[in-house]
């Protein structure tokens, strides 16, 4: 009865969580073009931008790069795979492009630790949550991969969506900044700073990747008639 009800109701207050993750995909990817916008013409210049925020991705492209290319690839698709909709009427597509997938969320969170500790904008702050939450996304991944392989779909499904919603929580620490500046410019009557706040920006990891995580455990209770 209680399975049936939550069977039920899942559909519905899946809806408001699909629009939050759209909109979570939008921010990080006009992100991603400001980067670009910066990043491309300094690397093919050999020019330094003016913003010391940027110094570091235009001095380590490689690294940057193989952080964030493959991470958009993931966030793209890792929806689809995580649509029940999508899995039931399209298996061989979702254990195809899972492959896929789940190489680029590798190589991603191997390179967010390769860039992020290193050369942390918001320093040891930062660097800890990297080191936290980089290597929790990491072994979710590792865990959902052993669970397929052991035919444990529930399993699978479970350590996906904590992967996922650590992933998706990138779009997360962008609003908390923004939150941050807004406070911070308000409260000095200034204009919105050119660079982040180093503490700030420290804050924004743990703050928007904790929440991330517990949200993701909420969801998980919320839908265990999904499991399968
Ligand atoms: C999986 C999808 C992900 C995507 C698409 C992604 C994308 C990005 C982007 C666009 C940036 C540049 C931010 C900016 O210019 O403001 C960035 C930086 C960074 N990301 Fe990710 N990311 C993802 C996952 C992660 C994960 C799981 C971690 C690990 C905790 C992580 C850690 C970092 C770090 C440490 C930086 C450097 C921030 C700095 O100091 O400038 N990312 N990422």
């Amino acid at each position: 009865m209680v399975q049936t009800a939550q069977r039920d109701s899942a559909p519905r207050s899946m809806r408001p969580v699909a629009v939050a993750i759209g909109l979570l995909i939008l921010i990080v990817l006009a992100f991603v073009a400001r980067r670009l916008s910066v990043d491309v013409p300094n690397v093919s210049a050999g020019t330094t931008p003016d913003d010391p925020f940027s110094v570091r991705y235009v001095e380590h492209p490689w690294r940057a790069y193989l952080h964030i290319a493959p991470g958009v690839v993931y966030l793209l698709g890792a929806p689809f795979q995580l649509s029940r909709r999508f899995r039931t009427r399209h298996y061989t597509i979702h254990r195809r492009m899972g492959r896929v997938l789940l190489s680029c969320a590798l190589l991603s969170g191997t390179f967010a630790l390769v860039f992020g500790i290193p050369f942390a904008w918001g320093g040891g702050l930062e660097a800890s949550a990297t080191v936290v939450f980089g290597a929790w996304f990491v072994a979710c991944l590792v865990l959902a991969f052993r669970a397929i392989r052991g035919d444990n779909v529930p399993q699978h499904r479970r350590w996906m969506i904590r992967a996922f919603a650590v992933g998706v929580g990138i779009g997360t620490i962008r609003i908390w900044v923004g939150i941050f500046e807004g406070i911070e410019q308000t409260r000095s009557g200034g204009t919105t700073p050119a660079t982040p706040d180093h503490t700030m920006f420290g804050v924004a990891f743990w703050l928007a990747f904790t929440m991330h995580v517990l949200i993701g455990e909420w969801w998980l209770r919320r839908t265990p008639a999904l499991d399968g």
